[in-house]
């Protein structure tokens, strides 16, 4: 298994450009499967959840060709209903098939998501929303198994605002009879970037941007041609990279409005922002202050930058407090931190930090994708020479990391395993 060796304390500078948004692109390769013919996705990130998902949309019979950042997907063939176990316990955004296999070819076979590094996640959205549209499911030796002859338009009202569900909602809804409203719709640019891509297919799914979305159902739908959205965690880790080595960095390529509500903390700790067009160039401060946050669903503060921002908060000149109210046990990047001579408690969803003047460089193992690049962000910052093991977990979210890291000056090496 590789590793990263980092030696940390040294600044960074220039321009880091933006990759394509991996939980953007993920719901989009598979609405893929709604439509006969090929689909083309321009700015797609080498990342390992990609190649996984596109093989399962071999598995599934579609031909996937991946060159120069662009993904195209021949459905052609597709009709294998099925996302076996291998796969779905790999990478949870598998379930996202149930919506479109249900909505083009009335039946999907899914093996049951089990648990995962930051909780329990899950699926019962995902279920009742299939449900609501006419399909009958059955869970059987591990398997979801849906059916339905004729999905029928319906209201889905969610009792929680769910990413995921809300996408299958979508997917399953758009090829379904008649008229679906969906209630407590998730407002993240993910979902936008989905329905942007279903309207392209032929879809009439109004109300993005907003909670309730009406979809009316349509009888066929056609391949589509899209650039992806840049990667809003990916854009939001490199500013904290920038502030946590009290560095003066631009990331360019993003969406800044995309990740407000980061931004705004951060200048709560001190940061200062000029934001041109697609770029942010940041500006760090000389004490970091400390600010509290809780996550929430978009726009509030994402779960998806709660361990980065923690990792800045462990510098901070004072206490705060970091909530997460998404993932209550999405905390596994604390015990790593303490090994980095950050002071941090824990209890129950809730972080208590107490900022402490430098962090020491140590040996430390990533647990999740974004654990994975908060052990990156404290290496950097912290004195001496720190290792990170089990990287496999950044190679799932994070385009060419070490490389756009050391392009910017710092001292990170990959040790092949
Ligand atoms: C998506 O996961 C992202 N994954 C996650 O990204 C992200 O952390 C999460 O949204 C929240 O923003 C992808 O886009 C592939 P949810 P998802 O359904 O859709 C509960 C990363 O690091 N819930 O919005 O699985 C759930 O437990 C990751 O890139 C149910 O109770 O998240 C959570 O508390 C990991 N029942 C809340 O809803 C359900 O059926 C929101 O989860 C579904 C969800």
């Amino acid at each position: 298994m590789d590793k990263f060796i980092i030696k940390g304390g040294r600044k960074l500078s220039g321009e880091v450009e933006i990759s394509g948004a991996k939980n953007a692109i993920l719901p989009i390769m598979v609405a893929t499967l709604l439509a006969e013919g090929r689909s083309v996705l321009h700015n797609v990130p080498y990342l390992n959840d990609i190649k996984m998902m596109a093989h399962l949309l071999r598995v599934i019979g579609a031909r996937v060709e991946f060159h120069d950042n662009i993904l195209e997907i021949d459905t052609s063939h597709a009709g294998y209903c099925e996302a076996p176990y291998e796969l779905v316990s790999k990478m949870r955004a598998s379930i996202y098939v149930m919506g479109p296999l249900l909505g083009r070819f009335g039946k999907a076979r899914v093996s049951f998501p089990g648990g995962c590094a930051i909780g329990t996640r899950p699926v019962d959205l995902h279920l009742e929303a299939m449900e609501a549209l006419g399909a009958k499911i059955e869970i059987e030796h591990g398997y979801i198994n849906a059916n339905c002859k004729n999905m029928k338009g319906n209201k889905i009202n969610f009792s929680k605002v769910s990413v995921g569900a809300t996408a299958n909602a979508l997917m399953a809804a758009v090829l379904a009879q008649g008229e679906t409203n969906i209630y407590n719709a998730a407002l993240e640019p993910e979902i936008d970037s989905l329905i942007d891509f279903l309207n392209l297919m032929g879809a009439r799914i109004e109300g993005k941007g907003t909670s309730q979305l009406k979809i009316t159902g349509v009888s066929r739908l056609k391949p589509a041609e899209m650039e992806m959205i840049p990667d809003r965690i990916e854009a939001g880790t490199y500013l904290i990279a920038a502030a946590i080595t009290k560095s003066e960095l631009t990331v360019s390529n993003c969406i800044p409005e995309h990740i407000q509500a980061l931004i705004n903390r951060m200048e709560d700790a001190g940061c200062l922002f000029e934001i041109m067009g697609r770029s942010i160039k940041i500006f760090p401060p000389r004490i970091i202050t400390p600010v509290d946050i809780i996550t929430q669903p978009y726009p509030d503060f994402p779960t998806d930058l709660q361990a980065q921002f923690l990792a800045l908060m462990t510098l901070a000149d004072g206490q705060c407090i970091v909530e997460d109210t998404i993932f209550p046990d999405r905390f596994m990047h604390v015990a790593e931190l303490n090994r980095l001579d950050a002071d941090i408690s824990l209890d129950k969803n809730i972080a208590t930090i107490n900022g402490v003047e430098t962090l020491s460089g140590a040996e430390v193992m990533a647990t999740d994708l974004r654990a994975s690049a908060t052990l990156v962000l404290a290496g950097l910052a912290a004195r001496g020479q720190t290792t990170i093991s089990r990287i496999y977990h950044i190679d799932r979210g994070y385009e060419h990391i070490e490389e756009k890291l050391k392009k910017l000056g710092a001292d990170i090496k990959r040790v092949r395993g």
